[in-house]
């Protein structure tokens, strides 16, 4: 008779473990409580609540299971496997106390100074005024909750104001809950981060394959923590020698600290790493898999997960290893060949509120890519699958080339559809760095700020300007005065030009094109370059070609002006749809001496399934409120729109992502809340740019 499997939660890392002891020799039955639309493929799902201890040990009675595997922390730190160790049933996972490790970081902390275990200094507070008390000038520093707080309970501040509404929040707001009763203000190290999992059934243990996560919800590591938004392993950051010295100083102490404390730890130790200075230091202990980590490490290893739980509940790994000659502190030895990587999809909003009950529309799987829901429900009766929660889904590739697997997991990853769809474009990013060249190292488009300074007039301003990259080629936003000197002295490569879009006829904006023009005409490539613009600005233009920069007989420059309204752009990647807005009467004033009748108007720039939303003014903004929902990046000029009124659009439409920029020395005078807004820790989202800056999206 085949044996009977209870997994514990209902996230993609549960789906990851129910469809990997799927997968064993063993063919086990799976029952899975609660599960999710997905787990409902491979395991029977029950409707009882992780945390529903009681419930969980009837059902597992009742359906007389052999093994229990707890995926979430919140059960194990209620004592979850001391109750079904009484009941006489086998779990994989550790027990209240030995769980203590990850639900209180004040316990931890102490354990780690205790034993000499590498981590960063840190005092425990326990009332707001003690809190302020102890904050030294020194910034950035580390707020940490001393309970579980489902990944908010950390918060790095970087002066004093940040630091004081994090405390204020958790000693005022949330008083009461016993989470942020104690708090711990921690010297902040800078590194880079890694995820190490330690299999282990309290004598023998066994170090798996290194992982990174990307906690935060945007590219580059911008925005808000999340509970990760995709994972790569395994990560060339962890070499056997650091892996040797982490087995001495943390994996090993630790083990034997938890023992002399009379807490022997069973299941998954999972060590949050910072590699300093060359150096491992704890940042946090955590008693389960980490999500999405394990959806990345489970396909990589070659492990029958039924034999390797059974060996950890029965203090048998020892044999494990002795029989497939795995080497405790080498994951090589139990891991395939190549890489792994882990994109999140999560719900527009996501970590904050968020829309639930959008239909999801998947594609056929390529070879070697994985689907692991995490909020997900399947509707039997209609065969609909839903989103139900902020992160959705998890795209897995595995592969022997970690770009060929990139590509497959992000092709699978634009094919699924469902409103609201966001996702990082750059997972496994720094592991590419370690071991590709620059060249192959595309995600998406990038948009480099060309003019973030002033508008006012200045010899050296340099006005608005974006290039847009779009796998090698250059698309210009605007082009005003100082686009040509921004082009070289950010090393862009203007012969890959293939298209100018000017958003209104104003000389910040459009006063660069005869330079410009100028530049690629002495390279001889381009012969036929569209220049989009406003229909009724095209003699002006033409006008101005000729009488301002260009040297006569060297105008057979062929341009081609393409009128912005009526027609639709001519380029397949980039759809651009344009629409009209009000007249701006501070342009006319600057324009009017020049010939020019301004007016303004806004491009929405659509590359493959991201947009990208540069609106002249708030009219624009407010013609448009669809195609808010849907803006994955919205480009602001300071000098049209007040800041609060971005700030409460964006907010409304849950806009991932905005970016300000014409907040030069003169501008930060006339409009500071600009600056206020974009350095606030609540709304990380808010950036204010300068130039030169390269924005993924
Ligand atoms: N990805 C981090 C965690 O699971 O805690």
């Amino acid at each position: 008779m085949s044996k009977k499997i209870l997994v514990i939660g209902n996230g993609g890392r549960e789906h990851a473990i129910c469809w990997f002891l799927s997968q064993s020799p063993q063919k086990p039955e799976l029952l899975c409580a609660p599960g999710n639309g997905g787990i409902s493929k491979v395991a029977k799902c029950f409707a009882v609540e992780p945390e529903d201890i009681q419930g969980l040990i009837k059902l597992a009675k009742s359906e007389k299971v052999d093994l229990v595997v707890v995926g979430p922390e919140k059960p194990l730190a209620m004592g979850l496997v001391n109750e079904f160790q009484k009941a006489n049933i086998a779990t994989f996972g550790p027990t209240k106390e030995a769980a203590t490790i990850e639900s209180s970081k004040r316990y931890s902390k102490e354990l780690m100074l205790k034993h000499n275990i590498p981590t960063a200094q840190a005092v425990v507070v326990r009332s707001f005024n003690e809190a302020i008390d102890q904050l030294s000038e020194k910034f950035p520093i580390v707020l940490k909750a001393d309970g579980l707080a489902a990944g908010k309970g950390v918060s790095i501040c970087r002066n004093f104001e940040e630091a004081e509404a994090v405390l204020r929040d958790w000693f005022t707001d949330k008083k009461g809950k016993a989470e942020y009763e104690q708090i711990l203000i921690e010297q902040y190290l800078e590194g880079e981060e890694l995820s190490l999992f330690v299999v282990t059934d309290g004598l023998s243990y066994q170090v798996l394959p290194p992982v990174q996560d990307h906690k935060r919800l945007l590219e580059n590591d911008l925005g808000f923590n999340t509970g990760g938004m995709g994972a790569v392993a395994p990560t060339p950051l962890l070499t056997d020698e650091l892996l040797d010295e982490i087995v001495v100083q943390i994996i090993e102490p630790t083990l034997k600290a938890l023992q002399s404390e009379g807490k022997p730890f069973q299941g998954i130790l999972f060590l949050g790493l910072i590699i300093s200075n060359g150096k491992p230091y704890v940042l946090e202990y955590n008693a389960r898999f980490g999500d999405p980590e394990a959806q990345a490490l489970l396909p990589l290893i070659q492990v029958d997960l039924v034999e390797l739980f059974d060996a950890c509940t029965q203090q048998k790994l020892s044999e494990l290893q002795k029989k497939y000659h795995w080497q405790p502190h080498r994951w090589q030895t139990l891991a395939k060949k190549g890489y792994s990587l882990c994109v999140v999809l999560a719900n527009r909003g996501y970590p904050g509120n968020y829309v639930k009950g959008s239909e999801i529309t998947l594609p056929p799987l390529d070879l070697d890519v994985f689907l692991f829901h995490a909020n997900t429900i399947w509707d039997e009766k209609s065969k609909k699958l839903t989103a139900s929660g902020g992160r959705v889904l998890n795209v897995v590739g595995i592969g022997n080339e970690l770009l060929e697997t990139r590509d497959r997991v992000y092709r699978t990853a634009k094919a699924i559809q469902f409103k609201g769809k966001q996702y990082r474009q750059d997972i496994g990013k720094k592991v590419f760095y370690h071991i590709e060249s620059e060249e192959s190292l595309r995600f998406g488009a990038t948009l480099t700020i060309l003019g973030s300074s002033s508008g006012n007039p200045s010899p050296n301003r340099n006005t608005s300007s974006y290039w847009l990259d779009v796998d090698g080629e250059g698309y210009l936003l605007d082009c005003g005065e100082g686009t040509s000197r921004s082009i070289l002295q950010n090393n862009i490569d203007a012969l890959k030009l293939r298209a100018i879009f000017i958003t209104h006829t104003h000389p910040d904006h459009c006063a660069g094109l005869p330079m410009l023009l100028q530049m690629l005409h002495l390279s001889e490539r381009h012969d036929n370059l569209p220049i989009y613009l406003p229909s009724d600005k095209i003699p002006v233009i033409a006008l101005m070609l000729q009488h301002m920069y260009l040297i006569p007989g060297r105008l057979s420059f062929q341009y081609l002006f393409k009128p912005l309204g009526d027609e639709p752009y001519e380029d397949e990647r980039i759809q651009v749809l344009p629409f009209r807005t009000n007249h701006l009467e501070k342009y006319r004033e600057y324009a009017e001496p020049l010939g020019i009748v301004c007016k303004s108007y806004g491009l929405q720039v659509r590359i493959s399934d991201r947009m990208l939303l540069y609106p002249s003014d708030i009219p624009s903004l407010l013609d448009v409120p669809n195609v808010l929902d849907e803006i994955d990046l919205l480009l602001i000029e300071s000098t049209h729109i007040h800041p609060n009124q971005v700030a409460k659009i964006a907010r409304e439409h849950k806009i991932p992502r905005v970016i300000l920029t014409h907040v030069g020395t003169n501008r930060e005078e006339q409009v500071p809340e600009w600056r206020a807004l974009g350095i606030t820790h609540q709304i990380p989202w808010f950036e204010v740019a300068y130039d030169g800056m390269e924005v993924t999206f």
